[in-house]
């Protein structure tokens, strides 16, 4: 997508499509009085006959208006509001870019410099919108004999009030940009079939994303590597599958040499990468099991995250864990009761082998302590309690360190990808107290996403860390079945803003 910041007059713009905003109460925008003048008023009365009333997001697509140079003017609502906050901003943009997206317009001018931002500016709105369009573009068609179109539309320029910067505006968009095929290898990587996305599979997508890459190395350890690393908790999870574990780790050195002179530690990320989840022996019910493809999600947003970075070249060093593996029942599988070693040299008892997350996301953690990392994040679709509790628009947080977990909150607020935090009290510890191990893997019926958490804190205690879990965010059920590519966005504003 060629993207560019144009400021033009707007009646005698030659684009497929203008993209002007109008307000509740036929409020026109100063873009869209413009082409009211120019059209000798046609607008206000195609705006008074009501049959398109500004709501929020709401679009109409007008063809060859008169006195307009443009063949397509799109209309976007804006709502009631005179300002418009960071999500009435994604609102609108979301509802244009899908009216666009469904016209043939090549190209298109979004005429928007008069919008009245609060809490974020015309370069937020620029990143949104390039965003916004790579987010919209994507189709899953992998499996499908039908393969998908290529993109009609090649091209967008952006008007932007004065004074703006052009050369902030560019990398508005490449940031936008970047993170939206960020977003979209995540949902692809989760949409894909556990048959097609086995472990061995997302160590390749790691391996390739390192080719040519100077700043990115990727190693993928197998079973046996993982074997002489004490990794017993995390092999004890892939046990009963014919594919094997891999445990992925990408480092990527973007650190500036003057950063480096004072020895910056790496912020690390952590996937649980289960590339389906039966349950193993405590095997799932039937109805929607197939969902448990979506197990991966957590390190697809991590490879997705990953990806982003390297387009950005974000002056920071990273390293991200996958923890990949799939829970199948078989005669080798782990049994309810069995007691195995992490690598910490924890045993732990596994009471159901259905909490496999935390098995697997443990010697992770634990191998992550030889980075001495900065910060530690983990992400995993860990509990269905996580679901119940926050449903499927904030994803759950857990932290060892009260201001990783309120600058993590401010970033969910940012990217419009929110997460609430839960209490991680030691009085909750206790609930996994086991009489043959230092600790059972489940904590009983209640509080299931704090206590997934407490397990997972007994191994991070080298460090500040985050637990996501995004069980409820990461895929949407019934028809409109898919990853959603969350939590790319909030992790890349993390980093982001530790680059700054
Ligand atoms: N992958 C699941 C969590 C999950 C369940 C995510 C439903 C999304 C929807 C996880 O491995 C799991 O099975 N967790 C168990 C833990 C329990 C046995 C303590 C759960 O939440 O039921
Ligand atoms: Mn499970
Ligand atoms: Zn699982």
């Amino acid at each position: 997508m060629k993207t560019a910041l144009k400021n033009a007059k707007l009646a005698t713009l030659a684009t497929d499509c203008l993209v002007v905003a109008v307000g509740s109460n036929n409020r026109t925008s100063l873009e869209a009085s413009e082409l009211d003048t120019a059209s000798s008023k046609r607008l206000t009365t195609l705006l008074a006959n009501g049959d398109f009333e500004g709501k929020l997001g709401a679009t109409l697509m007008l063809q060859g208006l008169e006195g307009v140079k443009a063949s397509r003017v799109l209309l976007v609502g804006t709502g009631d509001a005179k300002t418009l906050d960071a999500k009435a901003t994604k609102t609108l943009l979301g509802g244009a870019v899908k009216a666009l997206l469904a016209s043939k317009a090549k190209e298109a001018h979004f005429a928007l410099a008069s919008l009245n931002l609060s809490g974020s500016d015309h370069y937020w709105l620029a990143e949104r919108l390039t965003l916004e369009l790579e987010d919209a573009s994507y189709t899953y068609t992998t499996t499908k004999s039908a393969k998908a179109k290529s993109r009609t539309l090649k091209a967008v320029s952006l008007a932007a009030p004065k004074g703006v910067s052009r050369a902030r505006i560019d990398k508005a968009f490449a940031n936008g940009t970047a993170t939206g095929r960020g977003i979209n290898v995540a949902k692809q990587l989760g949409n894909l079939p556990g048959n097609f996305c086995t472990p061995t599979f997302l160590g390749q997508q790691a391996l390739e994303l390192a080719k040519g890459k100077r700043n990115l190395s990727v190693k993928v350890l197998s079973e046996k590597q993982m074997e002489r690393l004490g990794m017993g908790s995390l092999l004890s999870v892939s046990a009963g599958s014919k594919q094997e574990a891999q445990l992925i780790v990408m480092e990527y050195k973007g650190a500036k040499a003057s950063a480096k002179a004072k020895k910056t530690a790496p912020h690390c990320l952590i996937g649980k990468g289960i590339t389906f989840d039966t349950g193993g022996i405590s095997l799932k019910p039937g109805a929607m099991m197939d969902e448990m493809k979506f197990d991966m999600c957590g390190a697809a947003s991590v490879i997705g995250t990953m990806t982003a970075i390297v387009e950005m070249q974000l002056p920071l060093d990273i390293v991200a864990i996958v923890a990949a593996a799939e829970n199948m029942p078989s005669g080798k599988a782990t049994k309810p009761g069995d007691v195995v070693t992490s690598m910490s040299g924890q045993t732990i008892e596994i009471l159901n082998t259905d909490a496999e997350g935390r098995l697997v996301l443990c010697d992770a953690l634990t191998y992550a302590e030889r980075f001495k990392p900065a910060s530690v994040i983990d992400v995993a679709t860990l509990t269905g309690a996580a679901v119940a509790t926050f449903g499927s628009h904030v994803s759950a947080m857990l932290s060892n360190d009260d201001k990783l977990a309120a600058e993590l909150l401010d970033c969910g607020i940012k990217s419009l990808d929110p997460i609430w935090q839960l209490p991680l009290h030691d009085e909750y510890q206790s609930l996994l107290d086991s009489n043959f191990a230092d600790i059972a893997n489940i904590g009983g019926p209640r509080a299931g996403t704090i206590t997934a958490a407490c397990f997972l804190s007994r191994f991070a205690k080298k460090f500040k860390w985050a637990h996501l879990d995004i069980a409820g965010t990461a895929w949407n059920g019934g028809t409109a079945k898919g990853a959603t590519g969350r939590p790319v966005s909030l992790l890349l504003e993390y980093l982001r803003r530790q680059a700054a």
